[in-house]
């Protein structure tokens, strides 16, 4: 029969402040599922590597003044010129590992003021995660963790903004974790919570598009 049940990698998106674990997150998260056997890969947002990541960069590192609505379709195109790839990755079996995505695009560019709509249809279109990891912590106590890096954006008051626009964007399908937690135990909840991901998109769990 025609039974549709394409087995497919998961698109895992993990979310959150300026130096909540994000990252290291992300290369725990990997060696692990690579150990188990798993095909996978790890991806950031903003991808540096292309032309459009190098204007990005190159704002972030206020080596560059840009309009706040062209900086956020800049981080949008970003996306965009990855989206190809990205499906076909997936449809491989490759599960996709992602720091930031459009979350990061509609959080960081609301708490400038920008409309939260307005900063949402971009996105329109692209690939939908199938989980969206918010690793929670305090603006304070990320800005305590030191080594801000003197980005941008990098600044407790800004980042305090964007944690409210956080909550506004979030919703129920979300897994939050406490990023206050030991390293190894926001590993092993963050690990649990992504095998169940990655089982039911390898049992063919239809790819999606944002805004669901
Ligand atoms: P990074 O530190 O994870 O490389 O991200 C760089 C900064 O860019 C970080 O402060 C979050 C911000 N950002 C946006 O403003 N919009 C976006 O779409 C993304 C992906 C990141």
């Amino acid at each position: 029969g025609s039974k549709k049940c394409d087995s497919r990698g998961a698109l895992i998106v993990l979310e959150g402040l300026d130096r909540c674990g994000k990252t290291s997150q992300c290369s725990r998260l990997l060696s692990s599922l690579e150990k188990s056997g798993h095909a996978v890969e790890s991806w950031r947002f903003p991808d540096r590597n292309t032309g459009v990541g190098q204007m990005i960069s190159s704002y972030l590192a206020n080596d560059s003044h840009l309009d706040d609505r062209a900086i956020h379709l800049l981080f949008s195109a970003n996306r965009w010129e990855k989206r190809s790839l990205m499906e076909s990755k997936l449809r491989s079996g490759t599960t996709l590992i992602v720091d930031r995505y459009s979350f990061s695009g509609v959080a960081f560019s609301s708490a400038k003021g920008l409309d939260m709509e307005w900063c949402k249809a971009p996105e329109i279109g692209l690939l939908a995660p199938d989980l969206v990891v918010y690793l929670e912590i305090s603006p304070e106590q990320a800005a305590e963790r030191g080594g801000y890096g003197g980005e941008r954006y990098e600044k407790l008051e800004f980042q305090k903004r964007v944690a409210e626009s956080y909550k506004t964007l979030r919703d129920a399908t979300w897994k939050i974790i406490d990023a206050t937690l030991p390293i190894e135990d926001v590993e092993k909840q963050l690990r649990e919570i992504v095998m169940e991901s990655v089982l039911t998109c390898g049992e063919g769990k239809p790819l999606s598009e944002l805004w669901p």
